[in-house]
């Protein structure tokens, strides 16, 4: 009962009083960063009675942590809705979960911001894009126009990264003390929870892939094909992980393997960072301070799931 108000709560635009003094500045670099994370349908039946669409509050909580404001993206928005978000905005925040990568109304809606900044930054708009697991392999689905995934079972597994040679140069990793980068090449700090994946072969063989990002790391799967683990843009400020960087701050549940050691929370910190300062690199702002209040997620209250789910909260839209 108790969590229905909440939730109904959250799904309506809430009116809010509080308008916001500060200037929102012309300042090259952004310091007030905002950061859209996109919905996604619920795919279990126990969850649903909270909602249609959901972001589990480990994603919100990682992005605040490094310094952003968050925006849920509403998936039931009109284009015309989405591209004056779009502008608004500084950066799209892709979740992991369990949805159709082509038909689902999460994977349309992406790849609506995915044409769009694309549109941007070659118009030199900076707007990055981060996937998580299955943002990770949206973000393939997306570039090469096909989905290219196959079976990687690492399902509840902790890995070491296996780095390319490229990542020796990548800017992910760029601001990681070297002796926290050698722990992630050999300590088991990564959680895995996917059944598909891309294999490095499928990867190395499609060249829009190819073009597009270079191959930060691989990993071997349960089922022994290895799959492509980290993905950076060449040129574009996109990014993707196989793996789930938010899990090692803010996931306790014992039933899975989540890495809490002082060096997976070092790793977790340093790519929210990362990821946010990209973000303050967009000049995208709202038009003013009260539309800006009204969507962002603290006009929602994050609903306790602990005992029906891997999450202990999570958001319901
Ligand atoms: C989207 O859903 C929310 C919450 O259910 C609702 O308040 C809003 O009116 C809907 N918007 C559109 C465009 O359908
Ligand atoms: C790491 O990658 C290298 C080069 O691709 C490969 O030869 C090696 O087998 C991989 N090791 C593991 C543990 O995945
Ligand atoms: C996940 O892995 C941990 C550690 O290996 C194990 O204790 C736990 O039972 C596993 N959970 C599931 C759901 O398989």
């Amino acid at each position: 009962m108790g969590f229905s108000v909440l939730v109904s709560a959250c799904a309506c635009v809430c009116v809010c009083v509080y308008v916001s003094a500060a200037p929102l500045g012309d300042e090259a670099e952004n310091d007030r960063p905002i950061i859209g994370i996109l919905t996604q349908e619920v795919d279990s039946e126990v969850m649903r009675k909270f909602g249609n669409t959901y972001i589990p509050s480990s994603y919100v909580k990682y992005i605040e942590s490094a310094g952003a404001r968050v925006v849920p993206i509403r998936l039931n928005q009109s284009f015309a809705e989405h591209e004056k978000l779009f502008k608004s905005i500084n950066g799209l925040f892709l979740i992991g979960g369990a949805v159709n990568l082509e038909t689902s109304d999460f994977a349309r809606t992406a790849g609506f911001y995915f044409r769009l900044a694309l549109k941007a930054n070659d118009q030199g708009d900076y707007f990055p894009i981060w996937g998580t697991c299955l943002g990770f392999q949206l973000l393939t689905v997306l570039v090469a126009g096909e989905n290219l995934l196959s079976k990687t079972t690492a399902e509840n597994v902790t890995y070491p990264l296996n780095f390319s040679s490229e990542a020796l140069s990548s800017r992910m990793f760029s601001s990681f003390p070297s002796e926290l980068r050698r722990a992630l090449s050999e300590e088991p700090l990564t959680a895995n929870f996917h059944h598909y994946g891309v294999t490095k072969e499928a990867f190395m063989n499609n060249e829009k892939l190819t073009g597009l990002f270079s191959v930060i790391s691989t990993n071997i799967a349960q089922n022994g094909a290895e799959f492509v683990s980290t993905i950076e843009g060449r040129k574009y400020p996109f990014y993707g992980v196989q793996w789930h960087p938010e899990v090692n701050r803010f996931q306790w549940n014992p039933h899975y393997s989540f890495p809490h050691s002082s060096n997976a929370v070092h790793v977790s910190s340093l790519l929210a960072q990362f990821f946010v300062n990209e973000g303050r690199r967009s000049t995208h702002r709202f038009s003013d301070a009260a539309e800006e209040s009204a969507v962002l997620i603290y006009n929602c209250n994050p609903v306790y799931v602990e005992k029906i789910s891997a999450y202990e909260q999570s958001y319901f839209f």
